[in-house]
């Protein structure tokens, strides 16, 4: 398998040129837009790594799947979605037209900026420490790795710079989509999307969510089976943006990527996979990240179409 990998990682390698690293959070221009790792984790406990497989990097959108896995355990599908829709947008990641374009107002889905705002906003605790130490710690429990943690200069550079998030998020409570602080709502978005990870964590979060919602090393059942299918559906549908259509029919598999380089995919009852590529597309994704998945999933025919 790692042979297989390599070659995958080698074939890619020279799209890493062909992209950019995200330079609109200042401290993610610093990335080497060269890297490019893999790691996939199986149910039977077998782990296959590639490339730069160790390096960190911040989760970023990746986040949203949880974060969305929590708010609905902490207030049940109906009230997450009486909030927030479930369909794609076609838009980008952090568009607003369509925000005040449907009445009453709603994000479209949670994968969006606006839709994971919301999502944050329901994250039960008494104030935004209480909220992502609750938020931190369910990562840590499914990415099998107790040290996870911010990266400071990320999580800083993101609250100083980040205005459209800001507008985003008053508009939704000018529009009661959530009341309360909206800085500490935001900064509850902002400390989740700077979460550190390497490949083998996303790989460890994509494969609990492959495996139902329980993590199978420890067994431990974290989430019902029903919210780890709609994490699931999302990352199908909205996973990879306004790419998403595309990438369902190229690769055929879950996945979430971040503007961090990171893609997490999962492959239902079989694997999860992180692939780590800073060099982004225009829509925001991997573009060697996206080469990798798609041939993984012709070699290994992981496509669940
Ligand atoms: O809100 C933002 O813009 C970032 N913290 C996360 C965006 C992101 O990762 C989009 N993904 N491709």
């Amino acid at each position: 398998m790692e042979t297989l990998l390599n070659k995958i990682l080698k074939d890619n390698k020279h799209l890493t040129r062909e992209g950019k690293v995200a330079s609109y959070i200042p401290a993610l221009k610093k990335a080497n837009q060269d890297d490019l790792g893999i790691c996939i984790v199986d149910v039977n406990g077998n782990t296959y790594k590639a490339g730069e497989y160790n390096k960190k990097f911040t989760i970023q959108s990746i986040s949203k799947t949880i974060s969305l896995m929590l708010a609905i355990m902490d207030n049940g599908e109906d009230i997450v979605f009486d909030k927030i829709g479930m369909e794609p947008t076609g838009d980008a990641f952090n568009s607003m037209v369509k925000l005040e374009m449907i009445s009453p107002s709603k994000p479209l889905n949670p994968m969006i900026n606006a839709g994971a705002i919301a999502v944050a906003s329901l994250i039960k605790g008494k104030n935004a420490d209480e909220k992502f130490e609750r938020l931190l710690n369910l990562f840590r429990k499914i990415s099998n790795n107790n040290k996870l943690n911010i990266n400071k200069e990320a999580y800083l550079s993101e609250k100083e710079t980040g205005d459209r998030n800001r507008a985003l998020a008053y508009f939704m409570k000018d529009v009661g989509i959530f009341d309360g602080n909206v800085e500490e709502i935001l900064d509850v978005y902002f400390r989740q999307c700077a979460i550190e990870v390497n490949s083998i964590d996303i790989a460890n979060i994509g494969l609990f969510l492959a495996n139902r919602g329980q993590i199978p090393k420890t067994r431990e059942k974290v989430t019902t089976e029903s919210i780890a299918k709609t994490v699931k559906t999302f990352m199908i549908t909205c996973g990879m943006y306004n790419e998403s259509g595309q990438f369902a029919i190229e690769v055929g598999i879950p996945a979430k990527s971040g503007v961090g380089g990171g893609i997490m995919a999962s492959v239902p009852n079989e694997m999860g996979i992180g692939v780590f590529g800073p060099a982004l597309n225009e829509k925001g994704n991997s573009i060697a990240g996206y080469g990798v998945l798609k041939d993984l999933s012709d070699k290994l025919n992981l496509s669940i179409f």
